[in-house]
C-alpha cells in the first residue's frame, strides 16, 4: 500500500523544516495526508499537521485551503496558487511545494503578518474557518504583496466563515491593499484619529470609540522574509522527468507518464480510466458514487497547457487552470479590438463568479468541459461562440465542435474512449457580433448558478437584421441546451421588439424552464450596441429599425446594469471605558479573542485535532434511507467480514437505557425520518468504518403516513404535545456549523472511567447521557471541551447522542462528514403562520391573533421550548392590547429540529413584521410609521404581565433614524424608482425586543473556580464553552478586574465536567453573563482571604501577597457560585417575569433588486445595539455581525431542498448556501449605544455573552428581508398588482424574481402570487 516502483518525491511540505514524502496512497487527498498522516522525520520526531481543516471536503468551503508553488516550465517562474486540500490527490503534487498554515507563522516563533492581522482586527471568533481564510489571503500577497481591494475580495470569495460576517476578515485583508493604507474614514471626520483632545465625535460624545482605527500597531509585511521554493524541486523541474511514474495503492494506481505519447497510449491500454486534472469534478463523484481502479494524471504534460494566438481565435490548451483561462482572456481582451472580443469578455465574466479562487486554480479547461455539467457556466458561451474541440490519440488528432450535440454526450459528437482532449479553440468575434453571458446564483460569489445562458447575434453588417443567432442555457436539464429551432426561425428578423416578442414565445415552446429575462437583457445590451455602432459609423437612415429602437429609454437601461462586487465600509463604534479605570482593569476594552492568534496560526487545537491514542478505532454510523417505515432486519454480516471491520453496534449492544422513549439512540424496529441512526460501524480507520456501512443491509416495510410538511402534519393532526389575512411561510436553517460534529471517547483502565473529547455546548449533558447509556454513575465520565468550532444551538442536545453511541468501551474516534451532519441532526424549526389583525385608519393595531405552526421533526428534542420561547417572543417591540398567540409542535418525518440561535424568535418575529408590513400596505402608510406608532413608549408590562422600561428601545430607534438618515434616503430611494424600471430600492427600519434567559431560575445558575498557583498565575475554570463567542476571554477580564492583575497572569485551559459539574447548556443568551457572576464571586472570595496580607504589606507585588498566603496556609483555590436570576412563567395564566431583562435594538437596511434576476445587494445597514457597559466591545459588535449575515442567510439565501420521498437534497455548501464574502452590505455600521446602563448584569454590561447579540442579530438579518420586500412592494404598486403578497422566507433570487410579476413571468404562467 501506498509503496511506488519509482520512489519519487511526491511533495514537499514547506514547514519550518521541509518534509518530503514519497509513499502515499493514490486514493488520499492532500487533506487526509496532512491530518492522519505521521511523518516520521530525519530527526524522529513525528509530524501531524492539523492546521488545515476539514469542513465539507467537496471544495466549497475553503477552510483546507493550502498554497502550492510549482515550477511553470513556459514562464520559468514559481506560480503559488491556493487550492483546497480536500480535493487535492496526493498524488497531483508530484514536484510540487506545498505550504500550509504551519508553515506560514506560528506563536512559536514568528507570526507572519496576515495571521497578527486577523487576529488583532477581530477576524476570527470560533476560529475554524481561520487556517483557510489566512491561507487565502498568504497566497494572494505572495503573489501580490499589495493587491487590489478588488483581489483580495477575489481571493476570499472562496472562503467561508460562519461566525464573523465577514467584515473584520475583510477589514485585516485591507491593510495590504495599495488603495487602502489608512483608516478608511479617516480624512472624512469621522475617524477617532481624526479627532482632536477637545473634539467630539460626529455622534457628538468624545467618549465614543471606532475599532477599526487600531491598524498602527502591525508589524509590516516583508515579502523577502518568505519561505523560498525548495532548490531540489526547482531542480527537477529543470530536468523532468520523462519516465511514467505509477502509484500503487489498495484499490487504486496512480500513473503519471512524462510525455503526451505515453498518455495516448495509456489511453488505449485504459480506455475507461478518467483524466485527473483538477479533480473538482471527478473527485466529489468519487466521493459519493464512482470508483476508478485506475488513474491517469497529465499533469507533467506541457502540450496540454499550451497557449496559441492565431489570426482567427484563441487555443486554450485543456490542461490550463481556469485562473490561468481568466488571465489569458484578459490579456487577450487588452490586446485585440473590442469587437473580437466579445467571446472572450462574455466568458471572462462568468469566469470572475465561477466557484471561489481556489477551484479556479485547480478546475481545468478541459475538465470543464468534458465533465459537461448540467450548469457548466462556460459550456453555453463556448457553445453559442463556435468553439472547437481538439482531439488527439494515438491514432491522431481530429476536431469537433462544442455544439448541443456533444453537450448532450451523443456518441457520434463525442470523445471516442482512447481520445484526450488537447485543447480548445474559441474564435474571435467580428464587427456586428455580439456575445453575452447570463448567469441566476443564489449568491453573486462561489455558488453554482440555478441558471445561465450564453446568447451570441450576428448582424448583418450595417443593419439590424439577424444574420446568425444562438442561444444556449444551462441548468435547466440534465445538460446545457440549444434552442437552435427557435434561433433558426429568427434569423432573418430585425433586432426590434416585435423580434422579442416572437422570440420569447419561441423559447418558451422550445426550452422546458426558459428565464427569458435574460434574452431580454440580451435585447436590450445588442440595442445599446447598436447605438454605438449607428454612431461610429453613421448607418442609414432605414438600416436599423429606429421606431423600436427609440422606446427603449434610460428608465429600462436599469436592466442592463450588474451589481459590482465591492468591499465594504463601515464604521463600529462603542463607548470608551471611564479615563479614571486603572490601565490594567480589561473591562470595556476591545481584547482581541484569547484564542486569536492560535486560530490564525493553526495551533489552536479543535477535538479532531487530538492525536492519535492507543488502539484507537474509527466509527461511522448508518442512517435510514426511509421516511417512516417498520425496519424487518439488519444484515451486519457482510460488514464483519471485512478484515479491519472490528465490531458493529446496534441497539442490543446497549447496556443501559437507549435514548427516551419516542427519541431513540439507535433505531429499534422502526423508523421516523431518512438520517435517523440504526447502527454504528466500528473499524481500523475511518475510511474502512465508512465503506463499511455501505455492506449493512437493511430492510424496510415503508409505513403511513409519511408527513413531511407542517400543513401535511396539520391535515394529520400529528403534533409533538398537545378573520384571517395573511400566510406566512418561514424556512428551516442548517446550522452549518464549520466543525462538524466529532466527540473521541478513550476509556480508562479502572473503574469504568471513560474520557470524552467533544465539540459541545453543553458537556454535562453529554456526561449524563452516556452515564444512562452504559449504566454507570455520572462520577465516571468526564467531559472535556476545550474550544468549539461554532454550534449556534446545534451542539446543545446531538454531542450526547453521538458521545453515547461512541462510548462501546474502546478509544473511539466520531467525525461526521458534512453530508451526514446536514443529514442527521436537524436545524431550525420551518414555521408555518397565519395572522388575523384588527387595526384603525391611522394604522394603530387593535387586535392581533397569531397562529404558529412549527415543523419538529420527529421527536421531541427542544420544539417544546422552541415554541414556548416563540410565543413569548412574538410581540417584539409593540404595544397591542388584544392580542391572542398560539403555537403548535408539529411531528413530521423529518429528522428532529432542535436548538438554533434565537430559539424561535427569528420565525415568529418574522409573522408579526409581516402583519406590520401588510398593515401598512392597506393603510397606505409606510411601514415605519406603523412600526413607530405601535411601539411601547413608556414604562409598561407585556402581555404576559412583565414589567418592563422600553426608554433604551426609544433610545435604539431614535438613533437608528438619525445615523442611517432614514427620511432622506427614503426619499432617495423613491427617487431612484421612479427613475428605474428594472432595477428597485428598498428601504426598512425595525425595532427589537429581545428577552435574554430561560424561563426558569434553575437554568441560571453557573459555578466557576479559580485557583492561585505559588508563582502568582491564575487558573480559571467556569462552566461556560467557548463556541466563539469569546466567553473565556470575557471571564479572564472579569477575573482581572476582581484580583487587581493583568489578564497575562491567567489562564483558562478548558471547560470539564470535573471541575465544574452539573453546568447548564451555553445557550439562551445567559452563558457568559451567569458564568460572568460566579467567576466575580470566586474573585472576591479569594481576594477576601488575601486582603489581611494586602493591608498588610500594601507595598508588596501579587506574587509576595500569594507566597504570603500559602505560607499562612490560607487556601488559594476558591469555587464561585450565581444563583441565576429568578425567573418563572404560569403558562395556565398566561403570566410571569420569564426572563431576566430585555436587550434593544434598531436597525435600518437598504437594498437594491433586480427585477430580471431576483438577485439583491445590499447597500446599507445601519445597527444600533444596547449593549449597556460592554463587558468587551469588540467581541460584541463581532458578535452582532456575524448574526446579522446569519440572518440574512436565513432570510434570503439558506434553502433547504429535499425530495418527494424526505432525503435531504441540500447536503454540501454547493447545495446549500450560507452568505460569502460578498453578501457583507457596501456599507455596515455597528453601534452600541452609549451612556446605557443596568443595575441588573455584572458591571452593567448586557454584552457579556454572544448571544443576546447573535440572537436579536439573527433578527436583525430580517431587516435585509423587508426592504426586499419593501422594494418588491414598489414593483408591484408600478405594475397594478396587488401589494399584500404572501411572505416566504428565504427570498431567493426565485421568489424575488416571480414576486416582481411582469410580462416574462406571466408568459412562464408560473406566478406564485394571487
Ligand atoms: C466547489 C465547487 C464549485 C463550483 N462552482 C462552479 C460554478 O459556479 N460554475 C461552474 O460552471 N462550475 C462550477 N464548478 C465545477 C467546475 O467548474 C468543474 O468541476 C471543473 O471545471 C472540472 O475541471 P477539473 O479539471 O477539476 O476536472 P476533473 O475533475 O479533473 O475531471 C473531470 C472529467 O473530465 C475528464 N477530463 C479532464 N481533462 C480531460 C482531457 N483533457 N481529455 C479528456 N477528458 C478529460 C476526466 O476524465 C473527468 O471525467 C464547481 C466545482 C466545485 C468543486
Ligand atoms: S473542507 Fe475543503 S473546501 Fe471545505
Ligand atoms: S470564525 Fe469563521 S467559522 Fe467561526
Amino acid at each position: 500500500k501506498g509503496v511506488t516502483d519509482t520512489s519519487p518525491i511526491i511533495i514537499s511540505l514547506l514547514f519550518p523544516t521541509q518534509v518530503m514524502e514519497r509513499n502515499v496512497d493514490p486514493e488520499g487527498t492532500l487533506l487526509t495526508f496532512l491530518g492522519k498522516n505521521w511523518t516520521l522525520l530525519s530527526k524522529s520526531w513525528l509530524l501531524r499537521l492539523t492546521g488545515t481543516k476539514y469542513a465539507c471536503g467537496r471544495g466549497g468551503c475553503g477552510a483546507c485551503t493550502v498554497m502550492v508553488s510549482k515550477h511553470d516550465p513556459v514562464s520559468r517562474k514559481i506560480r503559488h496558487f491556493s487550492v483546497t486540500a480536500c480535493l487535492m490527490p496526493i498524488c497531483s503534487l508530484y514536484g510540487a511545494a506545498v505550504t500550509t498554515v504551519e508553515g506560514v507563522g506560528s506563536i512559536k516563533t514568528r507570526l507572519h503578518p496576515v495571521q497578527e492581522r486577523i487576529a488583532k482586527s477581530h477576524g476570527t471568533q470560533c476560529g475554524f474557518c481561520t487556517p483557510g481564510m489566512v491561507m487565502s489571503m498568504y497566497t494572494l500577497l505572495r503573489n501580490n504583496p499589495q493587491p487590489s481591494e478588488e483581489q483580495l475580495m477575489e481571493g476570499l470569495g472562496g472562503n467561508l466563515c460562519r461566525c464573523t460576517g465577514y467584515r473584520p476578515i475583510l477589514e485585516s485583508g485591507r491593510t495590504f491593499c495599495m488603495e487602502s493604507n489608512s483608516c478608511q474614514q479617516k480624512g472624512t471626520g469621522k475617524c477617532c484619529l481624526d479627532w482632536g483632545e477637545n473634539d467630539s465625535s460626529p455622534l457628538g460624545k468624545k467618549n465614543v470609540h471606532e475599532v477599526i482605527c487600531e491598524r498602527g500597531e502591525f508589524q509590516s509585511l516583508d515579502p523577502t522574509q518568505e519561505l523560498i521554493f525548495p532548490p531540489e524541486l526547482l531542480r527537477m523541474a529543470e530536468n523532468p522527468e520523462k519516465r511514467t511514474l505509477t502509484f500503487y495503492g489498495e484499490r487504486v494506481t496512480w500513473i503519471s507518464p512524462g510525455t503526451l505519447k505515453d498518455l495516448l497510449e495509456l489511453k488505449v491500454k485504459h480506455p475507461k480510466a478518467p483524466l485527473v486534472l483538477g479533480n473538482t469534478s471527478l473527485g466529489p463523484a468519487m466521493k459519493s458514487q464512482d470508483f476508478h481502479p485506475v488513474l491517469l494524471s497529465p499533469a507533467r504534460i506541457s502540450e496540454l497547457s499550451m497557449v496559441t494566438k492565431t489570426s482567427d481565435g484563441l487555443t486554450i490548451g485543456a490542461g490550463c487552470s481556469l485562473a490561468q483561462m481568466q488571465d489569458i482572456l484578459a490579456e487577450r481582451i487588452a490586446e485585440l479590438p473590442e469587437e473580437k472580443t466579445q467571446t472572450y469578455r462574455a466568458l471572462l465574466k462568468h469566469l470572475r463568479s465561477l466557484a471561489g479562487q481556489q477551484i479556479r486554480n485547480m478546475a481545468s479547461l478541459g475538465g470543464h468541459v468534458i465533465s459537461r455539467h448540467c450548469c457548466s457556466d462556460l459550456n453555453p458561451v463556448l457553445a453559442v461562440s463556435n468553439a472547437t474541440l481538439n482531439l488527439i490519440s494515438a491514432e491522431g488528432t481530429r476536431q469537433i465542435p462544442l455544439n448541443e450535440h456533444f453537450l448532450a454526450g451523443l456518441a457520434s459528437a463525442d470523445l471516442k474512449a482512447e481520445e484526450i482532449l488537447e485543447s480548445v479553440h474559441i474564435p474571435h468575434s467580428q464587427k456586428w457580433e455580439f456575445v453575452s453571458a447570463f448567469r441566476q446564483a443564489q449568491c453573486q460569489q462561489n455558488a453554482l448558478p440555478h441558471v445561465n445562458a450564453g446568447m451570441r447575434v450576428l448582424l448583418k453588417e450595417g443593419t439590424d437584421s439577424i444574420e446568425d443567432l444562438s442561444i444556449a442555457y444551462g441548468g435547466v436539464g440534465a445538460a446545457t441546451i440549444s434552442a437552435h429551432r427557435s434561433c433558426q426561425l429568427l434569423l432573418g428578423r430585425r433586432w426590434n421588439e416585435l423580434m422579442l416578442d416572437e422570440a420569447c414565445s419561441l423559447l418558451l415552446d422550445e426550452v422546458s424552464l426558459p428565464v427569458i429575462s435574460f434574452l431580454f437583457k440580451f435585447y436590450l445590451e445588442v440595442l445599446q450596441e447598436l447605438k454605438k455602432l449607428v454612431k461610429m459609423f453613421s448607418v442609414p437612415v432605414g438600416a436599423l429599425d429606429s421606431r423600436h429602437h427609440s422606446e427603449v429609454s434610460d428608465q429600462f437601461l436599469s436592466a442592463l446594469e450588474n451589481f459590482p462586487v465591492t468591499i465594504p465600509q463601515g464604521v463600529q463604534t462603542y463607548q470608551n471605558v471611564d479615563p479614571h479605570q486603572p490601565l490594567q482593569d480589561p473591562v470595556g476594552c476591545p481584547i482581541m479573542h484569547l484564542s486569536a492568534l492560535k486560530h490564525a496560526t493553526g495551533e489552536a487545537m479543535f477535538c479532531d485535532d487530538i492525536p492519535m491514542v492507543d488502539k484507537e478505532l474509527f466509527m461511522a454510523l448508518v442512517t435510514s434511507s426511509r421516511a417512516h417505515a417498520k425496519i424487518t432486519s439488519i444484515d451486519v454480516s457482510k460488514a464483519l467480514e471485512l478484515p479491519e471491520v472490528v465490531d458493529v453496534i446496534t441497539a442490543e449492544d446497549i447496556p443501559g437505557t437507549n435514548g427516551a422513549e419516542g427519541d431513540k439512540l439507535l433505531a429499534v424496529d422502526e423508523v421516523n425520518c431518512v438520517g435517523q441512526i440504526i447502527c454504528a460501524v466500528v473499524a481500523e480507520t475511518d475510511v474502512q468504518a465508512k465503506r463499511a456501512t455501505e455492506k449493512i443491509e437493511i430492510t424496510y416495510e415503508d409505513l403511513e403516513p409519511v408527513i413531511f410538511t407542517v400543513k401535511d402534519a396539520i391535515k394529520h393532526n400529528s403534533f409533538l404535545f398537545d378573520q384571517i389575512l395573511e400566510e406566512v411561510h418561514v424556512g428551516g436553517q442548517e446550522h452549518f456549523y464549520m466543525e462538524t460534529q466529532r466527540v473521541l471517547v478513550i476509556p480508562k483502565t479502572e473503574d469504568k472511567e471513560l474520557d470524552i473529547y467533544v465539540s459541545t455546548q453543553d458537556p454535562a449533558h453529554v456526561q449524563k447521557t452516556v452515564s444512562s447509556t452504559l449504566n454507570i454513575p455520572i462520577n465516571r465520565i468526564t467531559c472535556h471541551v476545550k474550544r468549539v468550532g461554532g454550534g449556534f444551538g446545534g451542539k446543545v442536545g446531538k454531542p450526547a447522542v453521538f458521545g453515547a453511541i461512541a462510548a462501546v468501551g474502546h478509544p473511539i474516534r466520531l467525525v461526521l462528514d458534512r453530508e451526514e451532519d446536514m443529514l442527521i441532526t436537524g436545524g431550525r424549526h420551518p414555521l408555518f403562520g397565519k395572522y388575523k389583525v384588527g387595526f384603525m385608519n391611522n394604522g394603530r393595531i387593535k387586535a392581533l391573533d397569531i397562529e404558529c405552526y412549527i415543523n419538529g421533526g420527529c421527536t421531541l428534542d427542544d420544539s417544546e421550548l422552541v415554541i414556548a420561547f416563540l410565543i413569548l417572543k412574538l410581540e417584539n417591540a409593540y404595544k397591542i392590547r388584544n392580542l391572542r398567540f398560539q403555537g403548535r409542535a408539529c411531528m413530521t418525518n423529518l429528522p428532529s429540529n432542535t436548538a438554533f440561535r434565537g430559539f424561535g424568535f427569528p420565525q415568529g418575529a418574522l409573522v408579526t413584521e409581516s402583519c406590520i408590513t401588510a398593515v401598512a400596505a392597506k393603510c397606505g402608510l409606510p411601514p415605519e410609521k406603523i412600526r413607530e406608532k405601535n411601539t411601547y413608549k413608556t414604562v409598561d408590562k407585556t402581555i404576559y404581565k412583565q414589567a418592563f422600561n422600553p426608554e433604551t428601545l426609544i433610545r435604539c430607534w431614535n438613533e437608528c433614524l438619525d445615523k442611517s438618515s432614514f427620511y432622506s434616503r427614503r426619499m432617495q430611494v423613491e427617487e431612484f424608482n421612479k427613475k428605474n424600471y428594472w432595477k428597485k430600492k428598498g428601504i426598512a427600519i425595525i425595532p427589537v425586543k429581545f428577552s435574554v434567559g430561560f424561563a426558569a431560575t434553575s437554568y441560571h445558575q453557573a459555578a466557576a473556580l479559580v485557583h492561585i498557583y505559588t508563582d502568582g498565575s491564575v487558573l480559571v475554570t467556569h462552566g461556560g464553552n467557548e463556541l466563539g463567542q469569546g466567553i473565556h476571554t470575557k471571564m479572564l477580564q472579569v477575573a482581572s478586574r476582581e484580583l487587581k492583575i493583568p489578564m497575562s497572569c491567567m489562564h483558562i485551559s478548558e471547560t470539564s465536567t470535573a471541575t465544574v459539574p452539573n453546568t447548564v447548556a451555553t445557550a439562551a443568551s445567559i452563558g457568559a453573563d451567569v458564568n460572568g457572576r460566579a467567576v466575580q464571586n470566586a474573585c472576591q472570595i479569594l481576594l477576601k482571604r488575601l486582603e489581611p496580607i494586602i493591608k498588610k504589606h500594601p507595598e508588596g507585588t501579587w506574587e509576595d501577597w500569594i507566597e504570603a498566603a500559602f505560607e499562612q496556609r490560607i487556601s488559594l483555590s476558591a469555587t464561585g457560585y450565581f444563583r441565576g436570576y429568578k425567573a418563572f412563567m404560569d403558562w395556565e395564566k398566561g403570566v410571569g417575569d420569564p426572563f431576566p431583562y430585555y436587550v434593544y435594538g434598531a436597525a435600518c437596511s437598504e437594498v437594491e433588486i433586480g427585477c430580471l434576476t431576483g438577485a439583491h445587494k445590499k447597500i446599507k445597514t445601519d445597527i444600533i445595539m444596547d449593549a449597556c457597559c460592554s463587558l468587551n466591545p469588540a467581541i460584541d459588535i463581532g458578535q452582532i455581525e456575524g448574526s446579522f449575515i446569519q440572518g440574512t442567510g436565513l432570510y434570503t439565501t439558506e434553502e433547504l431542498k429535499y425530495s418527494p420521498e424526505g432525503v435531504l437534497y441540500s447536503r454540501s455548501p454547493d447545495e446549500y448556501k450560507i452568505p460569502t464574502i460578498t453578501d457583507v452590505p457596501e456599507e455596515f455600521n455597528v453601534s452600541l449605544l452609549p451612556s446605557s446602563q443596568t443595575p441588573l448584569t455584572i458591571y452593567s454590561s448586557k454584552g457579556s455573552t454572544q448571544t443576546y447579540h447573535c440572537t436579536s442579530g439573527m433578527f436583525l438579518g430580517s431587516f435585509v428581508f423587508f426592504a426586499i420586500a419593501d422594494a418588491v412592494a414598489t414593483v408591484r404598486r408600478e405594475r397594478d398588482i396587488a401589494e399584500d403578497f404572501m411572505v416566504q422566507s428565504p427570498a431567493t433570487p426565485e421568489w424575488v424574481r416571480m414576486a416582481c410579476a411582469d410580462q416574462f413571468t406571466e408568459m412562464v404562467g408560473n406566478c406564485l402570487f394571487s
